[in-house]
């Protein structure tokens, strides 16, 4: 007795230390599509702000498309250690009990129309808008970052400050949504960027705009509450952006190249950025090497609990190592292998293979915009509403200190570096990703035991590998049959008789 009574004094005494955690997950946001990336072409002061006062993850990894790499966060395994490969609408769809959130409001397919919270795909059409189980058909025609937001702001107020909270925010933006109009956001936010001539563009830079302001008001809300300063927050993107029309959309990854679901560095090289105070070494770019996996188990320490409980996972808990600007043990990436797109990829140390490619190579190429005329307002990283609560608790930096680690995030590709053929589906082409992060140079002719060290490696890997679990549409889920909703079908009875 007198032993269960100390643990549970002891546990109490634990719990007021542990810090909230706060994650942002971007869908579908390019590595060019952040301030602090070097681009002034769409202003995102809420999110520099708390990256200056944080630290760059400069070297981030993500899998290609977006269900791998939120399966890849929530269970710390690679994509091909779970079969998650693709978007799979989960038929039954225990997902959030599973998980055990409290609370969840939001969508269950992959994508939404931001206004009327309908999704287009594979033929069907139906409204995805979910409070817990409930239809939230009352949100119809809010703008949804604007629900997300209340929400989020909603939950911080009325949390219990003697527990911790973990809040995940998983934004909408900036999956492009149906194709009536494929990008949304308010008009009068769109024509703040009457400046960028590129239509779809500019609906992106309003989309974006209203992201940023989201993250802003959570920041703000979280100091408001006093929580602010024992919080862990991430902001990340899911994979890379959909480039020059990719997906219907318009992400800019520049200067890296390709785009989301390919393996090039614009496809899984992820914006991302850590924050806390509980950092020893803020305000600088983070250059140790971290993946979507390794976020379970870093948390995990961070939040105080022993990683030891995770077993046969693939993240590695990097909170030391990027808390303290230690090495981590977080050096090789498997990017992802997937025979049915007919593609391998992993780095080990500074080198990265390819073999085959998505889509026969036809988004292996460099994409825009460069974002890098016109200026950078740092003002409005000190006046966003994250720079304010920042400076509240006193974590602001000196505005050379921002504008240093704004230089040293920005990637410039060495144009002295030779760009040399590389034809993947022909021959697995080889880079030096850590002194041509722009993958120009194909040194696989060059390297020929590199090369062949990577392809073994790369094979050891694909024997660990599980075949994906992807299925084919199910015609049954049709929201025609379910009141023009998307449904867990699954779990309900006399399916036949549909
Ligand atoms: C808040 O949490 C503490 C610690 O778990 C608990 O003792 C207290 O009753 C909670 N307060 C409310 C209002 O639920
Ligand atoms: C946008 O279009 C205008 C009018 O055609 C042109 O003058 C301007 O240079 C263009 N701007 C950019 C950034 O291309
Ligand atoms: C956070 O700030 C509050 C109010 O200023 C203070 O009471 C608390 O001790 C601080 N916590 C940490 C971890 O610094
Ligand atoms: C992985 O292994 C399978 C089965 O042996 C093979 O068909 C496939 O080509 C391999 N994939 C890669 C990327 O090497
Ligand atoms: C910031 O820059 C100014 C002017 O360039 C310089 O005088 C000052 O010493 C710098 N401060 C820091 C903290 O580096």
């Amino acid at each position: 007795m007198l032993l269960v009574s100390c643990v549970l004094v002891l546990c109490a005494g634990l719990a007021d230390a542990r810090p909230n955690i706060v994650y942002f997950l971007a869908d579908d946001l390019g590595w060019n599509d952040v301030g602090f990336h070097g681009s002034n072409q769409i202003p995102t002061p809420n999110i520099d702000a708390l990256a200056y006062s944080g630290i760059v993850l400069q070297n981030f990894y993500v899998a290609p498309v977006c269900t791998p790499s939120r399966s890849a966060l929530m269970t710390g395994k690679y994509p091909i250690h779970t079969g998650e490969f693709f978007m799979t609408l989960s038929w039954t769809d225990d997902l959030i009990l599973y998980l055990r959130f409290d609370t969840h409001l939001g969508i269950w397919a992959g994508k939404i129309d931001m206004y009327d919270h309908t999704n287009m795909e594979t033929g069907f059409w139906g409204f995805d808008f979910r409070r817990g189980y409930e239809v939230a058909d009352d949100l119809f025609g809010q703008y949804v970052t604007d629900i997300y937001t209340k929400e989020a702001v909603k939950l911080i107020t009325r949390h219990n400050k003697s527990e911790p909270l973990f809040l995940m925010v998983s934004h909408s933006a900036m999956h492009s949504g149906n194709p009536s109009e494929f990008i949304r956001a308010p008009d009068a936010v769109i024509d703040k960027f009457k400046y960028i001539n590129d239509t779809q563009r500019r609906k992106y830079a309003g989309v974006l705009t209203k992201l940023d302001e989201s993250i802003g008001k959570v920041v703000e809300s979280l100091q408001k509450q006093g929580l602010l300063n024992n919080t862990i927050i991430i902001f990340s993107t899911d994979n890379g952006g959909p480039a020059a029309g990719f997906n219907d959309n318009a992400a800019s990854n520049y200067p890296l190249k390709g785009v989301k679901n390919t393996a090039w560095e614009g496809g899984i090289r992820g914006a991302a950025l850590l924050w806390s105070p509980l950092l020893k070494m803020p305000s600088r770019v983070a250059t140790q090497k971290l993946h979507i996996v390794d976020w379970l188990p870093t948390l995990y320490r961070a939040a105080g609990g022993d990683t030891s409980v995770f077993e046969n996972i693939d993240g590695i808990d990097t909170w030391e190592a990027l808390s303290e600007d230690l090495p981590s043990r977080r050096t090789d990436l498997v990017h992802n292998i997937d025979d049915q797109l007919g593609y391998g990829s992993i780095t080990v140390g500074e080198w990265k293979v390819h073999k085959g490619t998505t889509y026969k190579g036809n988004w292996d190429k460099w994409y825009g915009p460069s974002g890098r005329v016109g200026k950078y307002d740092i003002e409005l990283v000190y006046n966003s509403y994250s720079g304010n609560a920042i400076r509240k608790i006193g974590r602001m930096p000196s505005k050379n200190i921002t504008l240093d680690i704004r230089e040293a995030a920005t990637i410039k590709c060495d144009d002295s570096i030779p760009i040399t053929a590389c034809k993947p589906l022909v021959a697995p082409c080889l880079y030096n990703v850590d002194t041509d992060p722009c993958e120009r140079n194909n040194l696989a002719n060059e390297k020929p035991d590199i090369l062949q060290m990577m392809l073994s490696e790369l094979e050891k890997v694909n024997q660990t590998a599980l075949p994906p679990n992807s299925k084919e549409p199910d015609p049954l889920a049709n929201p025609k049959y379910w009141g023009r909703v998307f449904t867990n079908f699954g779990d309900y009875e006399h399916l036949n008789e549909k």
